[in-house]
This record gives structure tokens, C-alpha cells and sequence, in this order.
């Protein structure tokens, strides 16, 4: 199924993950990221991926059997005194069904899990020199936050 294919929407299911789409959502991890963190999408998935909160979210994109891209994210209350908000700290479309509108899909999705788990305002970070990443947050109407990230090396 090619890019244009999956522009037909209606084929796209966006759903909460379950176990048995872990392989896939390893294997797209592992083509963007080039590690394979086996170990890492199995806990994710404990955390994230059982339903039983609404705070925790793990969304995939599936099309005929195929998951096509995944977004996670969670509600953190009153981090560093900030009042809740919704964070989406991963999201990954298959390199061979992006710019079809997934990756929108995928956030408005997690958008609307957050707004149902009572916050009205999403975050995420993007490294500076990601600019793949980072037109693809503005294309979504995020802009830069009023927090910055620190960071030191403890070696
Ligand atoms: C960023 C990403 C999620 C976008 O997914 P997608 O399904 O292609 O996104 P969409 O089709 O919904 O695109 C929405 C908008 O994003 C922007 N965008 C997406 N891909 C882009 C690209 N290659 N270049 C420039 N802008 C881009 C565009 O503004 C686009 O709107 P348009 O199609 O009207 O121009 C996808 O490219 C991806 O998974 N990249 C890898 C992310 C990654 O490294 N994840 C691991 C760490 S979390």
C-alpha cells in the first residue's frame, strides 16, 4: 500500500496498541532510529498500553493489518509547577506512508485523548537540528514553549 493509497482515510484506523502490534511498532522504531530496543517497547507498552488509564496513551495507525506509524503520550500534572498538560514524547510514521496525513491523524488523536482527560494544552520536545520534526509540529500549530530544557553532562 503506497503513500497515496493511504491518503484515502477512511482506510486508517487509528486505535489504542496491543500486544500483538508490538513486532511492528518495534521494526518502525528500529528503520527511523536505526536500534533495535526490544526490551524498551515491551515496558512502554506495560506503562502505556494496557487502556486502563486515561493519563496514558499509546495510539497506532492501522491500515488492512498493517500498523503504519504509532504516537505516546501522557498527561503529567504540575511538573516543575506547570499546571497539566498533555505530553507527546514519541510518534513515528512508516518512511514508506509518510506525508499521507498519518502523522496528523495520529496527533489529533492523542490531541483528543488528552482534551477527554481534562487538559487544554499538548507539549512536546524536537531537537534543534530536526527540522523534519520541527515543520512537522508547526504544521500542527505548535510553537515554542514558555519552559526551556537544562541539561549538563555528569561525566
Ligand atoms: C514527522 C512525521 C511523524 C510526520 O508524519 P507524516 O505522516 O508524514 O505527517 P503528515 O503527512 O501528517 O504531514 C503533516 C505536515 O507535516 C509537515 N511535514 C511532514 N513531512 C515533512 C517533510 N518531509 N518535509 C517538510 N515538512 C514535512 C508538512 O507541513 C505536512 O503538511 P503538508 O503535507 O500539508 O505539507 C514522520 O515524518 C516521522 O515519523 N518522522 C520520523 C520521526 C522520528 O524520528 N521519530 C522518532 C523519535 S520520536
Amino acid at each position: 500500500m503506497t503513500s497515496a493509497d493511504l491518503k484515502d482515510t477512511t482506510a486508517i484506523v487509528i486505535r489504542p496498541v496491543e500486544a500483538a502490534d508490538l513486532g511492528q511498532v518495534i521494526a518502525i522504531d528500529a528503520e527511523s532510529t536505526g536500534i533495535q530496543k526490544t526490551d524498551y517497547w515491551y515496558e512502554l507498552f506495560h506503562r502505556f498500553g494496557t487502556g486502563h488509564s486515561r493519563q496514558r496513551l499509546f495510539l497506532v495507525a492501522e491500515s488492512e493489518g498493517t500498523i503504519q506509524g504509532f504516537i505516546i503520550g501522557e498527561v503529567r500534572d504540575w511538573e516543575f509547577g506547570s499546571p497539566s498538560c498533555g505530553w507527546v514524547f514519541a510518534i513515528d510514521v512508516r518512511p514508506g506512508a509518510r506525508l499521507a496525513g498519518l502523522g496528523t491523524k495520529l496527533f489529533d488523536s492523542i490531541c483528543a485523548g488528552f482534551r477527554h482527560a481534562g487538559v487544554d494544552t499538548v507539549r512536546t520536545q524536537v531537537s534543534r537540528d530536526n527540522n523534519l520534526m520541527l515543520s512537522f509540529v508547526r504544521s500542527q500549530g505548535m510553537m515554542a514553549a514558555p519552559v526551556i530544557t537544562l541539561e549538563m553532562s555528569l561525566d
